[in-house]
C-alpha cells in the first residue's frame, strides 16, 4: 500500500516511523514532512492545509489511503474532500472534527449529553461579555476563543482587569482573527491534568495509555505556554477506577453522542482532562493525535498501525485487539533557544545517530540543508525534536531519555529538565 502523511511536525514524524514498521506498506509520501522525515519517506512541498494541491498530489501518486494528522486541515474538511476523490482516510469528516474546530459547539455538545465539563456561557458582543464577568466577579476565570488559535486561545485570567483585555482583545481587536469572533467563558476548574488519547470508529472507543504533556516552557511550569515540552505514559495517578468512570460518563457518551448526531467521529479523539475532587472534567477535546503525545503513544503500540487504520475505516474497530506494550514512555522535545517567542533558526544539529532501538528521535522544526558543503541537519522552527525513551519503569524511561538529549547538541538548544518529575516524585496525585 501506498500512504499520504499530511503534516510537518514530530507528530507526523512518529506516525511515519510507526507506519514503517507495517508489512504491508510499500511506500510512504509525507506533505511536507520535515528533515527527519524525509530520511523515511518522499516528502512533497504541498502546504498541510492546501486542499486542492493536496487531493491532486493523492491522485498523482494513487494513493491507497490518506492520513490527515493536523488540526487545521481536519477542520477545513481535508477528509470530505479526499473522500469526494474517492480516497480512504484516517481522521475525522469536518462535522466531527468541528469538537475541536468549536470550543462553543463542543461546550454545548457536552451540555446536551450530560457529559462533565466546566460551567460555562458563550458570548459574541463584547459588551455583554464584560457585563458577566463583572456580575459573575470569581477568578481565577477562563476565557477561550471559539477557533482554533494555535494552543494560543486560552487565557486564565486572575482578576476583572485580565479578564476585561482578554475579552476585548478577542472580540474587539481582532487578536485572534476569525477564531477569536465568539468566545467562551467557563469555571476554573482545579485539579490534575491527563490526557487519554483513543482510536474510535463512531461504534467503539479505544483508549490509549494515558499520558500528561508538560505544556509551560520552563522548569516547574513557568513561563509562556507552548505546543508541549515533553509527555510521559502511563501516568500513574489515572487508576483502573478513574479509567472506569472516564470511560462511562465521557468516552462513551462523547463517542455515542456523535454518532447520534450523524457526526460519527472516526479517527483519534483526544480528551483533554481534569481530575478534580469531584470528578472528572473534559477541558477539552482534540480531533487528532496530540503533538507531543504521539511521540511517546506511538512508540508504545504492539499492534499493526495500518491494522488499526483499516479496522476503523471499515468500521469494525471491534474486531481487533489493539496492545499496547506494559512499559513507560518519556518524550522530551528540544527547542530553539527563546521559543515560544522569538527564536533563530538554521543551526547545525549534531549527535543525531541511533542505535538503540529504546530510543526514537523524531523531528519537527529541521530541515536538511548544507553546512561546509557536507549535507547537513539544521534547526529550522521553534520545537525542534523530540527524544522518546521506552523502559520498564518511568524512572528508567526519564532518565535514558536526558542521555540521549545529552548527545544531541545545537546552538541555543533549550528543553525542560523535569519531565516527568511530579508523577516521579508523588507517585499519586500530584501536590495542588
Ligand atoms: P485548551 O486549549 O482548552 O486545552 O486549554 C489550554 C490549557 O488551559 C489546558 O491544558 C489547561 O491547562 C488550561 N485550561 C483550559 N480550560 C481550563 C479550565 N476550565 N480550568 C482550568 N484550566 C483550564
Ligand atoms: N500537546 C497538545 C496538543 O497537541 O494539542
Amino acid at each position: 500500500m501506498k500512504i499520504l502523511v499530511i503534516g510537518s511536525g514530530g507528530r507526523e514524524h512518529a506516525i511515519v516511523s510507526t507506519l514503517r514498521k507495517s508489512p504491508d506498506i510499500t511506500e510512504i509520501y509525507a506533505a511536507p514532512g520535515n528533515g527527519g522525515i524525509q530520511s523515511e519517506a518522499i516528502c512533497r512541498d504541498v502546504k498541510a492545509t492546501d486542499i486542492p494541491s493536496i487531493v491532486a498530489l493523492a491522485k498523482e501518486i494513487s494513493a491507497d489511503l490518506v492520513f490527515v494528522a493536523p488540526d487545521d486541515p481536519l477542520v477545513l474538511g481535508m477528509v470530505d474532500k479526499l473522500e469526494e476523490a474517492g480516497f480512504k482516510t484516517f481522521g475525522p469528516r469536518k462535522n466531527a472534527a468541528i469538537l475541536e474546530g468549536s470550543k462553543k459547539f463542543s461546550k454545548d455538545f457536552m451540555k446536551r449529553h450530560a457529559i462533565p465539563t466546566a460551567d460555562f456561557e458563550a458570548f459574541k458582543d463584547a459588551q455583554k461579555a464584560i457585563q458577566y464577568i463583572k456580575s459573575r466577579n470569581s477568578y481565577p476565570a477562563v476565557i477561550k476563543c471559539d477557533g482554533l488559535a494555535l494552543g494560543k486561545g486560552v487565557i486564565i485570567a486572575q482578576n476583572e482587569d485580565e479578564a476585561i483585555s482578554a475579552i476585548e482583545d478577542m472580540l474587539l481587536g481582532g487578536k485572534f482573527g476569525d477564531s477569536g469572533k465568539q468566545i467562551v467563558i467557563e469555571e476554573f476548574l482545579k485539579g490534575t491534568e491527563v490526557t487519554v488519547l483513543a482510536f474510535t470508529d463512531g461504534k467503539t472507543i479505544v483508549p490509549m495509555p494515558p499520558s500528561t504533556d508538560h505544556k509551560r516552557a520552563f522548569d516547574g511550569d513557568k513561563g509562556l505556554n507552548t505546543g508541549g515540552m515533553g509527555v510521559i505514559a502511563p501516568v500513574p495517578y489515572y487508576t483502573p477506577a478513574i479509567a472506569d468512570e472516564c470511560m462511562e460518563k465521557i468516552f462513551l457518551p462523547t463517542m455515542n453522542g456523535m454518532t447520534q448526531e450523524e457526526r460519527p467521529f472516526k479517527g483519534c479523539l483526544y480528551f483533554g482532562l481534569m481530575l478534580t475532587d469531584s470528578g472528572v472534567r473534559v477541558i477539552e477535546y482534540n480531533c487528532r493525535f496530540g503533538d507531543p503525545e504521539a511521540q511517546c503513544l506511538l512508540p508504545l503500540l504492539k499492534t499493526d498501525f495500518l491494522k488499526i487504520i483499516q479496522a476503523i475505516h471499515e468500521e469494525r474497530l471491534s474486531d481487533i485487539k489493539v496492545e499496547f506494550d506494559n512499559k513507560s514512555s518519556a518524550c522530551v522535545v528540544m527547542a530553539s533557544g527563546g521559543y515560544p517567542e522569538k527564536y533563530q533558526t538554521g543551526f547545525q544539529i549534531t549527535g543525531l545517530d541511533n542505535s538503540n532501538d529504546n530510543i526514537c528521535i523524531y523531528h519537527a522544526g529541521t530541515k536538511l540543508s548544507t553546512v561546509n558543503a557536507a549535507p547537513a541537519i539544521v534547526t529550522s522552527g521553534g520545537r525542534v525534536l523530540a527524544v522518546t525513551a521506552i523502559a520498564d519503569d518511568l524512572k528508567s524511561a526519564v532518565d535514558n531519555a536526558y542521555k540521549k538529549i545529552n548527545d544531541i547538541k545545537f546552538e541555543g538548544a533549550h528543553y525542560r529538565t523535569d519531565i516527568g518529575n511530579k508523577a516521579l516524585k508523588n507517585g499519586f496525585l500530584p501536590q495542588k
